[in-house]
């Protein structure tokens, strides 16, 4: 694939064909008599869409069955005519008191047995019939009500879907749990072979001898545990399909999202963004952190990467401080607006805010907002009015595409199974390993692309595939093809372990992968915590680990570097197999960002990957691609102002200057464009 391949793609909600941009707005929470100059201020600041209703049931239903829509009819009255469309919730997130009250049976239970109480939001248990029933009510009400209202863009399914109650332990949940156990082990022979009962005496002979993985004395079955963060995952995708279907049937021409919260472990967004229209995103990273760029960077790209490459939405950010954090630190000036190019630059086309008005009452009210408590002469708000009249000038990049030639494996399944309890090191963990090599990437200024390990490679020169603990046959394969029709791959330690019923594989690890490979592991070797090792590279570099070492037997393999301490001094602890027509790393240890980066580059220089441009420290550099245009987005996350050389004379959207260097403000940035686009001039 090159970049000439990259069409420009719809808008993300096709009423809108500009960038979004607006936020959460709760008019539930404000007196009618401000309504309208709401949406004058809407239109001040550029807002072209609001997410509306989602968290007004008790106010749409205040009593069972007891509807009042028309107030939502004049708030969808003034928003249209002010030129802003709705992203029109189902408003299912958080049920209105009575329900508690009417079906005290709706509320969740915890795994220690705790009935959670109404009085914040998201009580409800994903399979009680009561909030099912009720909720289904609402949302037919809801789409039947505005069907064909003009203001209608978009529909924001629920909220944060497993937030706060990724799963809920009670009787009735423990029922549709067998009911899905069912179908997928067919006999209760096939489940106590897949999860290994005849251990510590659990033997099933009856389905409903099976429970949730409640709280127990010790270590719970880790494929119980495999399986019910499957089933929860799933059962909270089949309340979303629910209202979806709703939806759909009364609005089919309306695009459905739902938000999510960015690498949230609970939910398999794999599974889940096939059935959205649009994938949507809430992302709030840490002020104080100075690295949180690259997490949020990391996030965008799987956004983009979920919807296989399709345009996202930056559904909620804060303008500042959020209120959940023990302290929550404020964004300085500019802040705001560089995070929000960030995931315009990432391939998002829309950036929205939590929310419109800082609440004055309620739980959230020291959470910031578009319009904070001090009104519109504030900072905040004249950043807000600023970044709406910038976006203006966007138009040109909706439905542009990131390309990428490197991909980063990321699979739920994989992280669920590493992450329980009982392994040879808890300090293996997902994420650290899947950041670790992000980090690399991220900052040689390289994009890369998440993928389910069953994806096409086929676009991928590079596939990096950290820590995949566990590795289905179909996953095995699927690596094993692109590799052998001439892919790079890097699998690092603690791969192929287990397959998908969490049974380990015999013989030496990662059993499926050996032969692509070319080794063994014969034994794992975890580090005492705080514990630190030296590799020898066979380029006479000396790189650094910790938390773990494997004790590897090269099968075809050569060696790249050896552990240099240890009763395994001497032996691989990173190697390089030509396997078909390509090329497999195998590093056998967690690196440190030197070591990452040293395995990166080699990697690269296998797959013929071009190094890029090397820019100052804290700047990042990402382009989109729409046909043969190309837009480069300068970011600048440092504090003071830096100079990027460009490869070309280029055009700054934003200013209208044009010129071969770019100067960027603290925490400034430039949108560059220049066309026709050459591909190999631009290599940044
Ligand atoms: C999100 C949520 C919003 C608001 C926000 C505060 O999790 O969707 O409703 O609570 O966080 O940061």
């Amino acid at each position: 694939m090159t970049n000439h391949h990259l069409e420009k793609l719809p808008a993300v909600v096709p009423t809108v064909p500009h960038m979004l941009y607006g936020g959460d707005y709760n008019p539930e929470q404000w007196p009618e008599a401000m309504w309208l100059e709401d949406a004058q201020l809407m239109r001040e600041a550029g807002v072209n869409m609001v997410a509306l209703g989602v968290f007004a049931w008790s106010k749409l239903e205040p009593q069972p069955g007891v509807y009042q829509f028309e107030w939502l009819d004049r708030v969808m009255d003034v928003l249209h005519e002010h030129g802003v469309a709705v992203n029109l919730a189902t408003a299912t997130a958080s049920p209105p008191p009575w329900l508690a009250k009417i079906a005290p049976e709706s509320l969740p239970i915890t795994a220690s047995g705790v009935r959670l109480s109404p009085g914040s939001r998201q009580h409800y248990c994903p399979n009680s019939t009561a909030y099912r029933k009720h909720a289904a009510q609402l949302v037919q009400r809801i789409a039947q009500r505005y069907h064909d209202h003009p203001a209608l863009a978009l529909w924001h399914i629920n909220n944060e879907y497993g937030c706060h109650v990724s799963a809920c332990f009670c009787d009735v949940c423990a029922v549709v749990f067998r009911t899905w156990l069912v179908e997928r082990y067919q006999t209760l022979d096939m489940l106590n072979e897949a999860w290994g009962t005849a251990f510590w005496s659990q033997q099933y002979s009856a389905w409903d001898e099976i429970c949730p993985p409640r709280q127990a004395p010790y270590h719970v079955n880790p494929a119980q545990q495999l399986d019910w963060q499957r089933f929860c995952s799933d059962t909270l995708l089949g309340l979303f399909i629910m209202e979806r279907d709703i939806v759909r049937q009364v609005t089919p021409h309306i695009p459905v999202t739902t938000n999510f919260m960015g690498l949230f472990k609970p939910l398999d967004y794999w599974a889940w963004a096939v059935h959205e229209d649009i994938v949507s995103n809430d992302s709030y990273p840490n002020p104080s952190d100075p690295l949180a760029y690259i997490e949020a960077a990391m996030t965008c790209d799987l956004m983009r990467s979920l919807g296989h490459g399709r345009p996202w939405l930056l559904m909620e950010q804060a303008t500042s401080h959020v209120n959940w954090r023990p302290q929550n630190v404020t964004k300085p000036p500019g802040l705001m607006r560089l995070w929000s190019y960030q995931a315009l630059a990432r391939g998002a086309d829309g950036v929205m805010f939590f929310q419109w008005r800082a609440s004055r009452a309620g739980a959230e009210q020291f959470h910031s907002a578009m319009i904070p408590h001090a009104g519109t002469d504030s900072q905040v708000w004249r950043e807000v009015v600023a970044l709406g009249s910038e976006l203006r000038l966007l138009d040109g990049v909706v439905g542009s595409r990131v390309w990428a030639e490197v991909a980063l494996v990321l699979d739920w399944e994989s992280w669920w199974a590493l992450d329980l309890e009982g392994k040879p090191s808890a300090d293996v963990r997902m994420l650290d390993q899947l950041r670790a090599y992000y980090t690399a990437v991220f900052e040689r200024q390289i994009t890369l692309d998440f993928v389910h390990p069953t994806a096409d490679l086929s676009n991928y020169r590079l596939v990096i595939a950290p820590s995949l603990f566990l590795l289905s046959a179909e996953s095995a394969r699927n690596i094993e093809h692109f590799v052998a029709q001439g892919g790079t791959l890097v699998m690092t330690c603690c791969s192929g372990i287990v397959d998908d019923r969490m049974h380990v594989g015999l013989g030496g690890y990662p059993a499926l992968l050996r032969h692509v490979l070319g080794l063994r592991v014969e034994a794992f070797a975890p580090l005492a915590q705080g514990q630190r090792g030296i590799i020898a590279t066979t380029d006479k570099r000396e790189l650094h680990y910790q938390i773990w070492a494997e004790i590897i037997q090269c099968e075809g393999a050569i060696l790249l570097g050896q552990f240099t301490g240890g009763f395994y001094a001497g032996q691989p602890a990173i190697t390089r197999h030509a396997y078909g027509r390509g090329q497999s790393y195998y590093i056998g240890t967690c690196l440190d960002a030197d070591g990452v980066a040293w395995v990166f580059d080699q990697a690269c220089a296998t797959a013929g990957i071009t190094p890029k441009q090397r820019v100052p420290q804290d700047v990042e550099l990402v382009m989109r691609v729409c046909g043969s245009t190309t837009f480069v987005f300068a970011l600048n996350h440092a504090a003071y102002v830096v100079s990027v050389p460009l490869p070309a004379v280029m055009h700054n959207l934003l200013t209208q200057h044009t010129a071969s260097t770019v100067t960027l403000e603290p925490y400034g940035v430039a949108v560059l464009t220049t066309a026709p686009f050459v591909e190999s001039s631009l290599e940044i």
